[in-house]
């Protein structure tokens, strides 16, 4: 399977969105460890994360017109929403994920209330893995093992004041994600 992924992701994914791709996957690979799920599992959705990343806005429009599915005016707001959408829905019918590892792929931009540990793990892997550089990186690599719901919180924090100083839209999810987060710590 991995190799299957892989091969498809190389056609259709820049370089530099594939190698992303495998650092996403090594990193949830790490945490899978550490927080005792299923490594395989964190693997592949690691890797087939951003599989939808590179189509227009469109292509996705074109694929949820054909496979039915539900595009709210929040998701369309935005092109990166988009793809973990679409991307979810790509890797249930090529690659069979399952709903867990589908659910991984859809929310892994915006993040929701209630997310499973390998959703957690997805979120944070993508955020951290070991090419991305930003001042905080390598805290939040640290913090990560010890405390993913607080590494969560200070992403989340930072995906928000960056949307606002942008005058971006917020996701709701987003939102709720961070209500959670803080109503419950
Ligand atoms: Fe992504
Ligand atoms: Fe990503």
């Amino acid at each position: 399977m991995e190799k299957e992924i892989k091969d498809y992701l190389k056609q259709i994914l820049s370089d530099e969105r594939y190698n992303h791709s495998i650092k996403v996957m090594e990193k949830a690979e790490e945490l899978a460890k550490i927080y005792g799920i299923n490594i395989e599992m964190a693997r592949l959705t690691g890797l087939a994360h951003d599989i939808a990343k590179e189509m227009t806005m469109e292509e996705y429009e074109e694929y949820a017109k054909s496979h039915n599915i539900k595009i709210n005016e929040q998701d369309r707001q935005n092109t990166v929403i988009m793809h973990g959408k679409i991307g979810a829905h790509i890797c249930k019918n090529k690659f069979n994920f399952t709903k867990e590892m589908q659910n991984a792929v859809c929310y892994h931009t915006t993040g929701r209330k209630n997310m499973s540990m390998l959703e957690k793990i997805i979120y944070v892997a993508d955020k951290i893995e070991d090419s991305r550089q930003y001042d905080e990186v390598e805290q939040l690599r640290e913090l990560a093992k010890k405390d993913l719901t607080e590494t969560i919180r200070i992403i989340v924090d930072y995906n928000l004041i960056t949307a606002i100083n942008k005058k971006r839209a917020i996701h709701p999810l987003s939102v709720e994600l961070r209500n959670e987060i803080i109503l419950n710590t």
